[in-house]
């Protein structure tokens, strides 16, 4: 790296991002997610943790084999079989990284791993020593910095470094760090490691105090030069810093932060819906992507706005990929129209399939909506990218719900091409359709969140209905859209259960390392 203002992004979504509860994405959506990190300029991606599960090796190595910009990245413990699995899974790519970590705070070393700092030490000689016998692209951690003594801090990053580590990253992994120590934990490190300016200094910090990327911002302007982070904040906890915001308050306040980043800032929105599409909406308020930060309800704002932009808008939407609504097609747009819609949008991937399908659910919202905008067709889409992949799919429903009698559902499910029908009554219309599809295809499972929103305005307008399930302490999550919100609801829940459906197949022979590695 020449410039030295050059901040370099590394990103997690798919390792760390994974980790937070019903985040699961399966093997094609983070594909999907790859291809779109790799266009929008993400410098490096961590693709996973090899040794994890089967799931996570096999999304690394494919992952790998795609990428043509982003390098490819691999986490591992200090443990030569983790570091090994890296290397098998990330070996495809012309350029890789591996990443291995150990904690260095008096508290992790004492209860987690039982070793003296001693031993800690040692143990970094030996794993990034051994990882170097792979690639020069090493990346070192030190888990638990924020609570790490300082002296010991520097003796372990300069002996990484002399072991040849290229990065080191410093992880606020419990989120306890503020800015202002933050900025003295890197500055520390900048003037006492004698071999600092060996390697690219690296923030990687989480969001349980919400100073996620208040602290990596102040670690870039103490010297830092790489940011991990991830598409909507998402991982351990209450998340890791959002990339969408680090990246957006570098460019807006460039005037303080004079950094700069190889993101393609149009790019923000389409990942960040693509990452919550695979795992779960985002809150409405979020900055830069969420659904009303660029909406302007109060008529005070909307008359500055309309005098000058600049009044209550301090970036624009289209600079974050974002188009204004707009009212886009009717009942008789024809196909042609619909493709180049889509395309349009920033679906670029989507299969002749699942066109098909979001054609023909657009002919019938056209005909029972007055006004068909950009969002309700990007609904369409994902719910049939869902349905596409599905073992178990919605054929028909209907629900007899009102006041006086029991309500009741009835329902045609094609289970693995099988079709089945039932009818069953509940506590609600909802109730009734999920007792309909557990006996269907019985199952066991905890319905952990049900959640509904409207795609647009107008009690016409679609809902989107996401759910969130749990077995055996694995959990997935489901959405989907349709103007009737019990079909959004058995479809939701249907998506969700096809996931639990994928997940239990994919990683039952190694599910106890993989729960082990997960609890990090
Ligand atoms: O939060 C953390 O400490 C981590 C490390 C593995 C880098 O995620
Ligand atoms: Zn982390």
């Amino acid at each position: 790296m020449t410039d030295k203002n050059r901040v370099l992004l590394f990103d997690t979504t798919m390792r760390d991002g994974e980790q937070s509860p019903g985040a699961s994405m399966s093997h094609e959506e983070k594909i999907q997610i790859s291809r779109i990190f790799d266009e929008m300029g993400i410098d490096i991606i961590e693709a996973g943790f090899p040794i994890a599960s089967p799931g996570d090796f096999e999304a690394v190595t494919a992952i790998s084999k795609i990428l043509k910009n982003s390098i490819p990245a691999g986490l591992s413990r200090h443990s030569k079989k983790d570091i090994d699995a890296c290397h098998e899974a990330l070996k495809g790519a012309p350029r890789f990284r591996i990443h291995t970590f150990i904690s260095t705070s008096p508290l992790h070393m004492k209860h987690k791993l039982n070793k003296s700092s001693e031993e800690v030490y040692e143990s970094i000689k030996e794993h990034v020593t051994y990882a170097r016998n792979f690639t020069d692209d090493v990346e070192w951690s030190c888990e638990d910095g924020t609570r790490t003594d300082m002296d010991y801090m520097c003796k372990t990053v300069e002996l990484a470094i002399k072991c040849g580590a290229r990065t080191i990253n410093i992880p606020d992994t419990v989120g306890y760090t503020v800015p202002s120590e933050f900025t003295k934990i890197i500055t520390t490190l900048k003037n006492k490691v004698p071999n600092i300016d060996k390697a690219v200094l690296s923030v990687h910090c989480h969001n349980d105090l919400g100073l996620a990327v208040a602290n990596s911002l102040a670690g870039v302007q103490a010297g830092a030069r790489q940011v991990e982070c991830t598409i909507n904040g998402i991982g351990e906890r209450a998340g890791n810093a959002a990339l969408e915001e680090i990246v957006m308050a570098i460019k807006t306040r460039n005037d303080l932060m004079p950094y700069t980043t190889g993101i393609k800032t149009e790019l923000l929105s389409k990942a960040s819906k693509v990452v919550s599409n695979a795992t779960f909406p985002v809150q409405f308020n979020k900055a830069i992507v969420g659904k009303n930060a660029f909406a302007h309800e109060a008529g005070i704002h909307q008359d500055g706005m309309l005098k000058n932009r600049n009044t209550y808008e301090i970036m624009t939407p289209e600079s974050v990929g974002v188009k204004q609504t707009s009212l886009v097609m009717g009942k008789h747009s024809g196909r042609h129209a619909f493709k180049e819609k889509l395309t349009d949008l920033g679906y670029v991937d989507v299969t002749d399939d699942v066109i098909q399908t979001a054609f023909g659910k657009f002919k019938i919202l056209a005909d029972k909506k007055k006004i068909v905008y950009d969002e309700d067709i990007a609904a369409l889409v994902d719910d049939s990218m869902v349905q596409d992949k599905n073992l178990i799919n919605l054929k028909s429903l209907k629900v007899f719900a009102g006041t006086g009698e029991p309500q009741r559902a009835e329902m045609t499910l094609d289970v693995y091409g099988e079709v089945k029908k039932t009818s069953e009554t509940g506590d609600g219309p909802v109730d009734a359709t999920f007792k309909c599809i557990k006996k269907l295809y019985p199952h066991d499972v905890k319905l952990l969140l049900y959640q509904v929103h409207a795609v647009t305005e107008g009690t016409d307008a679609q809902a989107t209905v996401s759910v969130r399930i749990e077995e055996n302490g694995k959990t997935t999550v489901g959405q989907a859209a349709d103007t009737d919100t019990m079909v959004a609801s058995a479809n939701a829940y249907l998506a969700a259960l096809n996931k639990m459906i994928i997940k239990r197949s994919k990683i039952a022979p190694q599910e106890q390392e993989h729960q082990k590695m997960k609890g990090i």
